[in-house]
């Protein structure tokens, strides 16, 4: 597969020339004040946005930002991150306030040569996630009216079938900028031929979610770890009861299945910490896996697991790991997915951080993130691309 890259559009000359870049800036913000929680989504784009700023090109930047139903929504607004983006960038980031209207046309037209405009959050728009191909592309028409080129950044959203991200391009010239560059070396190192042992650690809540990774990833695995909330339903299938903790019913059987045909491979809990309820207060205990209080929930992976899973980490030559092992946003159920991270950034191995949350994490934990070989802007965009799927973002810019 060959994609063009930025290098071979800056080699054109861009200077002058509007260049629209799809990103994914779709940060977390905190609830009650709206600020942005981790800004690591902005950063990972600093490097494309620079080098166009640099040759000089009008940079036109589209986002969305959480899932907005197709019309404006303020809490859903790109307006802060037009802020911070300027603040990292060094320069003011002229902001529109609709996405394809006449705010975001006279934002375009007023740009100088290296200067970035950023528009309204592309989901307020319906034909931007429409499954109608031409309500797509009507949307699409209007976005790439905004470029004489088109870059795509935006990791995160290359698994997604949308007009910014695979309409657009077949409108324009287009490249694929350095961040989704990055990303696509990565994880095709580890669906060829990863160095071994690879393993991979697999938490986050639901197992339905991680089903498909999961059937794509034992064949190549040599150990599979299962933590977080999806653990439980992996209990409930070896027959242990798992009291009010989070189960999906309707997969035990497939859990069951999976495990038998997993030849040892997979490794789940042997403790978890169990606790009354939902809350950073709640009253909690170590309890065996086997033996989880019937009125008492599971919130986080125990003393004895985060060992064996180290150990299991400290063998690997490569490492994949996707989704928290428990509650890490309460400091009390923060202890499984701290131990886990810090077990693999001691491995002597190549490690890969899938995602959102364990991105997240690893910022909000206040660990090194030099000392994980990749860290990936996209949750499902890097377990898709695993699974072996055809990305349609990706495909759009196949040479
Ligand atoms: C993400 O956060 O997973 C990406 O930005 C994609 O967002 P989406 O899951 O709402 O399409
Ligand atoms: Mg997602």
């Amino acid at each position: 597969m060959s994609i063009r890259n930025l290098d071979d559009l800056l080699a054109e000359g861009v200077s002058g020339r509007r260049v629209l870049v799809r990103a994914d800036l779709n940060v977390p913000l905190d609830k009650q004040t709206g600020e942005i929680t981790d800004d690591g989504r902005i950063r990972a784009v600093l490097p494309t946005l620079g080098a166009l700023v640099q040759a000089g090109a009008r940079v036109v930047v589209c986002s969305h930002l959480g899932r907005p139903k197709g019309a404006p929504d303020p809490q859903f607004s790109l307006r802060p991150v037009a802020g911070r983006l300027g603040e990292l960038l060094g320069a003011p980031v002229h902001f529109a306030s609709d996405t394809v209207g006449d705010s975001a046309r006279s934002t375009v037209e007023g740009l100088a040569d290296g200067q970035v405009a950023l528009l309204e959050n592309l989901r307020f728009n319906k034909g931007e996630t429409s499954k109608d191909a031409d309500e797509r592309g009507a949307f699409a028409d209007q976005l790439a009216a905004f470029g004489e080129a088109y870059v795509d950044d935006a990791f995160g959203a290359v698994h997604r079938k949308h007009a910014s991200v695979y309409d657009v391009p077949a409108r324009l010239p287009n490249a694929a900028g350095r961040l989704v560059l990055r990303e696509v070396e990565v994880l095709s190192k580890l669906a060829g031929e990863p160095e071994r042992p690879y393993v991979v650690v697999l938490g986050g809540s639901k197992v339905s979610d991680k089903l498909a990774v999961i059937e794509a990833l034992l064949p190549k695995v040599d150990r599979l770890l299962i933590g977080g909330g999806m653990c439980f339903t992996f209990l409930k299938a070896q027959g242990h009861e798992v009291g009010t903790s989070l189960l999906e019913e309707e997969m035990v059987e497939t859990c069951r299945n999976l495990l038998e045909r997993s030849a040892g491979k997979i490794m789940l809990p042997v403790d978890v910490v169990a606790a009354d309820a939902f809350a950073p207060d709640a009253a909690h205990d170590t309890v065996r896996a086997d033996g989880i209080p019937s009125h008492r929930l599971g919130l986080d992976i125990g003393p004895e697991t985060v060992a064996a899973f180290a150990a299991a980490l400290s063998q690997a030559k490569t490492i994949f790991w996707n989704g928290p092992m428990g509650v890490f946003e309460m400091a009390a159920f923060a202890n499984g997915t701290r131990g886990v991270a810090e077990a693999i950034t001691k491995a002597d191995a190549f490690s890969v951080v899938g995602g959102g949350d364990s991105a997240a994490a690893v910022r909000a934990l206040g660990l090194d993130e030099s000392s994980f070989g990749h860290i990936s802007t996209g949750g499902g965009a890097s377990l898709e691309y695993l699974e072996g799927k055809t990305l349609p973002g990706i495909a759009a810019l196949e040479k």
